[in-house]
């Protein structure tokens, strides 16, 4: 993963937001390769989910097909859309503080490892938990040294005050919660990172996620709205003025991509965690009687975009959530989940979820906020019996005029974090191999193998040596690529084989050098960056060539 992350700062894929104040955690600047990488991925996303969907095999195998239409809705909505959504009852993470350092942590994210004071072995009551918060293969080390710390010996015995089978474990909710205290197990036991003493933790208290802002000059409370922590709720809001607007028929789905915010107790692992990140949102509206068939469909397609995007199928799973997982609400969730590197050996972390939301979302918003802890779904009501957030009043059921039925659609909602998939390319596309030098000398080689649609430039282009016409005929095709869309580059400095290397690192899959037999026999090498084959193609022929190898 440092390999990863330092090629991304070197080579201009991602940056820290504002490095020169020292960065800003949870947020993340995309550089000039990062930034087309990124938009090659929404891109590809927005064809495969908008703009060239197919058509559907229904399992009795009727063929069909179905509208897919986009929506760009603002960051700021009208605050009474996160009360009935439920974000601003419900969306939020447990958090301790630590009274002396003044951190904070996510509850169920403290992992560390139970150390006993030699004569207390038996007395559970006398086992402290050392918090760490070190990378994986680091978290024994670090644990090791604060026990020593802690217990005032030698760094080097700091190992014997561990129990045989204490393993660096993540703190749950059951194991370490309220419940846990009547078993001894307090947080009055914990050492917390940075702290001298133990027990200086707080009880864990709810936080919400939604960053706050304040709208208008007045600035009291009244005002306050809310960054939206998901582009979904722009969507569902807006499904009559799609409905009433264009001429969609349902089954149809809505495509959002943008930004939305978190404000994650402890973003983590480079861009995987961040308080500020980029959505790709599909609602797929359908009649209830076809909803499981539209979930299973989407769960599929979802899972095959990955694989033929570059992912392997040894690092990418679909994890169903078990039936206690899900939402009352919900009858399905699948979970699209990749082993990203900085995981320990067996873990996936989550790139996209698939959800079954049936009627929820447009019913809340149709009546007030309903009680997600009810089934079936009721209103919520106050203390005095009344809606507790009521919801818009308006109409959002869909009436088909041809079996003149009205319904509440049912929803799928296959919602993808742009910044998650584009670290999961960069992580796969990561290689360290070999490759010959000028002279024909194997050397180390670090490539990117990304996907061509990906890939930030396309292809590069270099003449041999910088006379004898080898960089004007380069320029032409340079222009002729540029004229036909394709990001290409220029370039004549250096030693043909240091040019191959700079482009491999950065993931261009073509690379087309203009030689000596050019003037002659009227073609130029092709380089293939993975496979290293060459092919000599007419100078005629190479940007079709490139296209064509393009579209595969
Ligand atoms: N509308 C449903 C929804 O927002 P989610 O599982 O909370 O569901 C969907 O988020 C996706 O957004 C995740 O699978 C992940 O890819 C991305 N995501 C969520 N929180 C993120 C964060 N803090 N940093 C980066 N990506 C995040």
């Amino acid at each position: 993963m440092d390999a990863i992350v330092s090629l991304c700062k070197r080579r201009g894929f991602l940056f820290q937001s504002s490095e020169i104040y020292g960065g800003f955690q949870g947020f993340w600047d995309y550089g000039p390769l990062g930034v087309e990488l990124k938009r090659n991925v929404r891109e590809a996303w927005w064809r495969d989910m908008v703009t060239s969907h197919d058509e559907y095999t229904a399992p009795d195998g009727a063929v069909s097909s179905f509208d897919m239409v986009g929506i760009e809705t603002s960051i700021i909505m009208n605050p009474q859309v996160w009360k009935c959504s439920g974000h601003y009852d419900l969306f939020h993470d447990m958090m301790v503080d630590c009274r002396e350092t003044k951190k904070r942590f996510r509850f169920d994210q403290i992992r560390g490892r139970w150390a006993t004071n030699g004569e207390a072995e038996a007395d559970e009551n006398k086992r402290v938990f050392i918090t760490t918060d070190a990378a994986p293969e680091e978290a024994v080390d670090d644990t090791e040294r604060r026990a020593a710390e802690f217990y005032e010996v030698k760094k080097k015995y700091g190992k014997k005050f561990f129990a045989e089978d204490s393993t660096i474990e993540t703190v749950d909710m059951s194991w370490l919660g309220p419940d846990a205290a009547a078993a001894g197990k307090s947080l009055d036991g914990v050492l917390a990172l940075g702290a001298s003493k133990v027990g200086t933790l707080t009880e864990p208290r709810e936080f919400n996620l939604m960053f706050k802002t304040i709208v208008g000059a007045l600035g009291t409370e009244e005002d306050a709205a809310f960054l939206r922590p998901e582009t979904a709720q722009g969507i569902f809001v807006n499904f009559k003025n799609v409905c009433d607007s264009s001429r969609v028929k349902i089954p149809f789905g809505v495509a959002q991509i943008g930004k939305s915010f978190r404000n994650e107790i402890t973003p983590r692992n480079f861009t995987f965690r961040s308080r500020e990140f980029e959505q790709m949102e599909i609602e797929f509206f359908c009649h209830p009687d076809t909803s499981q068939d539209w979930y299973k469909y989407w769960r599929d397609r979802r899972m095959a975009w990955y694989k033929a995007m570059g992912l392997s199928d040894e690092r990418l799973i679909l994890r169903e959530h078990d039936p206690d997982e899900l939402s009352h609400y919900s009858t399905g969730t699948a979970d699209v989940e990749y082993a990203f590197p900085f995981l320990d050996d067996g873990e996936y972390g989550e790139l996209e979820g698939i959800a079954h939301r049936g009627d929820f979302d447009l019913r809340s918003h149709m009546e007030g906020k309903l009680d997600e802890k009810s089934n079936p779904l009721e209103l919520q009501l106050d203390a005095d019996g009344n809606p507790k957030w009521k919801g818009s009043g308006k109409d959002l059921q869909y009436f088909d005029d041809q079996t003149r039925e009205r319904f509440t659609p049912h929803v799928i909602e296959p919602s993808a974090g742009a910044d998650r998939a584009t670290l999961a390319f960069l992580c796969e596309a990561y290689t360290e191999d070999e490759a010959p030098d000028d002279k024909g000398v194997m050397q180390k080689r670090v490539s990117l193998k990304l996907h061509p649609r990906l890939a930030p430039i396309k292809a590069a282009i270099f003449p041999l040596i910088k006379k004898l016409g080898m960089p004007e005929t380069a320029l032409g095709i340079y222009r002729e690529m540029k004229a036909a869309g394709l990001n290409v580059i220029y370039s004549q400095q250096g030693a043909i084989g240091r040019r191959y290397r700079q482009q491999d690192e950065i993931g261009t899959p073509w690379c087309i050098t203009i030689d000596g037999d050019t003037a002659t026999d009227g073609a130029v090498t092709v380089r293939d960056r993975d496979t290293l084959e060459q092919t000599r193609v007419p100078v005629s022929e190479v940007t079709n060539e490139i296209l064509s190898r393009l579209r595969g």
